[in-house]
């Protein structure tokens, strides 16, 4: 249906008559000219609409065209370096495809829960439609990332039989008679999936039944998860600050004009680069000690802490060794000292806080067996997993980033909510 041209493309059609379809974004008139602002999802141009170009009843229509009414504008690329984008269209014919109804969001200031309820008209709006590009784009690149390195994606399923992350935060529901949970995190079938395949990720949807309101937690959220066989936990930092690396490398290369929007301030993502620290729990621990923070040795970070041990560094920091018993049944213990656990977690810096939890599994299956019961965990849902340590089993490793935690951090957001098309929290689930 469509041979017309996208704002995007528009510096190829110089001097060149051309349709634009797409949607009134804003209007200012003068008596003789009408100056409307187009967007057709791929960017937005002026239509400068003379009284001489097109018939009356056209122009008249024009002057009270609401905002968000859909249209086809067709008329001659003008350079203009005044004009946002560096091009206008001077307009010859309007074809008016729907005059909208008054629309919900105006240049005015809203509160966040009216622009969270009209979060489907929302994404049109500039700075979400520029969260969103940069969000496709860290997918593109973190699928790229290990595309290249020779990593088989390898889907995990939703509907899960046991607990990955703990029994606090998972969603039940029936199935067929018995009880599943929404998935936690793809990790042990990528586990099982690393034995076949040697180097794999997973990428889709996990959910967590968070019952607390955080800026940081969604109930449903996408995580990419690689896991390695034959990795240990110092190769599995090395290859989760180069992922981090590339991204943000690719982010800052091909999302400048999102980034502007977003008025991100570049220079710190430019300091994105590897190598990251890397500090053991004890060390940060001591870290919020001397600053005086309320933290308990042995707990695991809160978020004023990972905020406070973020902020100490101009890249992100990774957190290795904490306690065991703060962390999953799968994790494998430090040699060296059997009460931590050979995990990381990687803190994006600018109190962003942790973006990536990681490390090295448990791959004895003894120490596996003993776990799963100190845990308090289903041994029969469990039963093809310790397969894994029956047949052929190698030390290996793998990390899980939220894409969201990533998104809020590159774009400078101050909340998660804004960077999933529609979010799931504790008290939403509109639209
Ligand atoms: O640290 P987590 O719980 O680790 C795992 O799920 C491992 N099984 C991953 C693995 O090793 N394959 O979660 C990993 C990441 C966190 O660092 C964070 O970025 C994100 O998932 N995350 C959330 N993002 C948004 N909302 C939530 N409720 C999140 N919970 C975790
Ligand atoms: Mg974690």
């Amino acid at each position: 249906m469509k041979n017309e041209t996208y704002i995007a493309d528009i510096s190829q059609h110089k001097d060149q008559v051309v349709t634009v379809s797409g949607w009134l974004y804003n209007r200012r008139s003068s008596g003789k000219v009408h100056f409307l602002l187009v967007r057709d999802g791929t960017g937005i141009i002026q239509a400068v609409v003379g009284k001489k170009d097109v018939d009356e009843e056209t122009f008249e229509k024009c002057k009270e065209l609401p905002q968000e009414s859909s249209l086809k504008v067709t008329g001659l690329v003008h350079e203009d370096h005044r004009a946002p984008g560096g091009f206008e269209l001077h307009v010859n014919k309007v074809e008016i495809v729907h005059i909208a109804q008054d629309y919900p969001i105006t240049p005015k200031e809203h509160g966040t829960t009216f622009l969270m309820d009209h979060r489907h008209l929302w994404l049109r709006s500039s700075k979400q439609h520029a969260i969103l590009r940069v969000r496709h784009a860290i997918i593109r690149a973190a699928r790229d990332f290990f595309d290249k390195k020779g990593f088989t994606l390898v889907d995990a399923p939703i509907f899960t039989p046991a607990a990955c992350e703990g029994t606090s935060t998972l969603f039940e529901t029936d199935y067929f008679g018995s009880k599943a949970y929404l998935t936690q995190s793809g990790q042990l079938y990528m586990e099982a999936a690393a034995m076949a395949f040697g180097k794999v990720y997973c990428f889709g949807p996990t959910f967590r039944a968070e019952k607390s309101k955080t800026r940081r937690h969604l109930t449903e959220f996408w995580m990419i998860e690689p896991e390695m066989a034959y990795c240990d936990l110092d190769g599995n930092m090395d290859i989760a600050e180069e992922f981090i690396e590339y991204i943000v490398q690719r982010i800052l290369e091909e999302n400048k004009e999102e980034l502007k929007r977003l008025e991100r301030d570049t220079s710190k993502l430019e300091k994105v680069q590897r190598p990251f620290p890397r500090i053991s729990y004890d060390e940060a621990a001591k870290m919020l000690k001397d600053a005086g923070l309320d933290f308990v040795y042995g707990d695991d970070f809160g978020a004023p802490d990972e905020t406070y041990i973020s902020d100490q560094f101009d890249r992100p920091v990774m957190v290795h060794r904490y306690p065991a018993e703060v962390k999953a049944f799968y994790m494998k213990p430090d040699p060296a000292d059997s009460t931590k656990a050979l995990c990381v977690d990687v803190l994006a810096p600018e109190g962003y806080g942790e973006i990536i939890g990681g490390g090295q599994r448990e791959d004895d299956y003894d120490k596996l067996i003993e776990k799963i019961k100190e845990h308090d965990l289903p041994m029969e849902a469990f039963e093809w997993y310790l397969d894994v340590r029956r047949y052929g089993s190698v030390p290996h490793a793998g990390f899980g980033m939220g894409i969201e935690r990533a998104v809020a951090w590159i774009c400078g957001l101050k909340h998660i909510r804004e960077t999933i098309p529609f979010p799931r929290t504790i008290s939403r689930i509109q639209p």
